[in-house]
């Protein structure tokens, strides 16, 4: 089946704060989204859709340079609005078999965890990447709080992979708030999502200290 990646990149990058949004931020040469649609096309996928904020125009156009790619489109003022705004779009151009839901605030995307995703596809009509657990969780507050067992916790990242019409059909019957990812709006419409292996280096850039640490990563050539 024939699969779009659709890359959201409406955000303002509030945590991360500076000057521009993280996701046209400059990362060893190149915008962080622009890393993103690279590592996509590496990986396979020929049709890349993005999704940026309606005041982005400007900041998308430096920021893709001369990718050849379709007109972006306007999102919304939460993530779960951007995707439904690009599903349904995608939607009225016909669609797609498979659809991969992507941050294009994660630069760095090993082509082994799309080959995984589009594997548990043929079996499942959803896969995200998950990762353990490694440090011990606790509540927040400036005393600590107390422990919560990790056992049974995993981290979920994206790329997220759905049949198209499933996901499109999840998101348009969404109704409990907000979602920070798309398996919860496709667990809700009573979807499996197949949890396969994800990666270290898909980490997200959320805080300042991620963006540095991938200018790192970069300049000693670990990718
Ligand atoms: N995103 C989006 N539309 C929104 C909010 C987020 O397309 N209304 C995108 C972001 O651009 C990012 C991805 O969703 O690529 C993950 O979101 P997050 O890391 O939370 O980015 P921001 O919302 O921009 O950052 P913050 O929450 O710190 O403001
Ligand atoms: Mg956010």
């Amino acid at each position: 089946a024939q699969t779009i990646a659709l890359v959201v990149a409406a955000g303002s990058g509030s945590r991360m704060g500076g000057d521009l949004p993280k996701q046209y931020r400059q990362l060893a040469g190149k915008s962080v989204l622009a890393h993103a649609i690279d590592h996509l096309a590496a990986a396979g996928v020929g049709h890349i859709q993005v999704v940026i904020g309606p005041d982005q125009e400007a900041l998308y156009h430096a920021a893709v340079g001369d990718h050849d790619l379709p007109s972006p489109i306007l999102g919304g003022a939460l993530r779960q609005h951007s995707v439904r705004r690009g599903l349904d779009m995608l939607a009225s151009q016909g669609g797609a078999g498979n659809v991969l839901i992507h941050d294009a605030a994660r630069p760095f995307l090993p082509k082994e965890v799309v080959a995984r995703l589009l594997t548990a596809l043929t079996t499942s009509q959803a896969a995200a990447p998950v990762l353990a657990i490694a440090d011990t969780l606790a509540r927040a507050g400036a005393a600590l709080g107390d422990a919560v067992p990790r056992d049974g916790l995993v981290r979920v990242q994206t790329p997220q992979a759905f049949h198209f019409e499933a996901i499109l059909d999840a998101h348009r019957r969404w109704q409990s708030g907000e979602a920070t990812d798309d398996a919860q709006v496709a667990r809700a419409a009573g979807l499996e999502v197949a949890a396969v292996p994800g990666d270290a280096i898909l980490e997200k850039l959320t805080y300042e200290e991620d963006f540095v640490r991938a200018e790192a990563r970069l300049a000693t050539h670990l990718t």
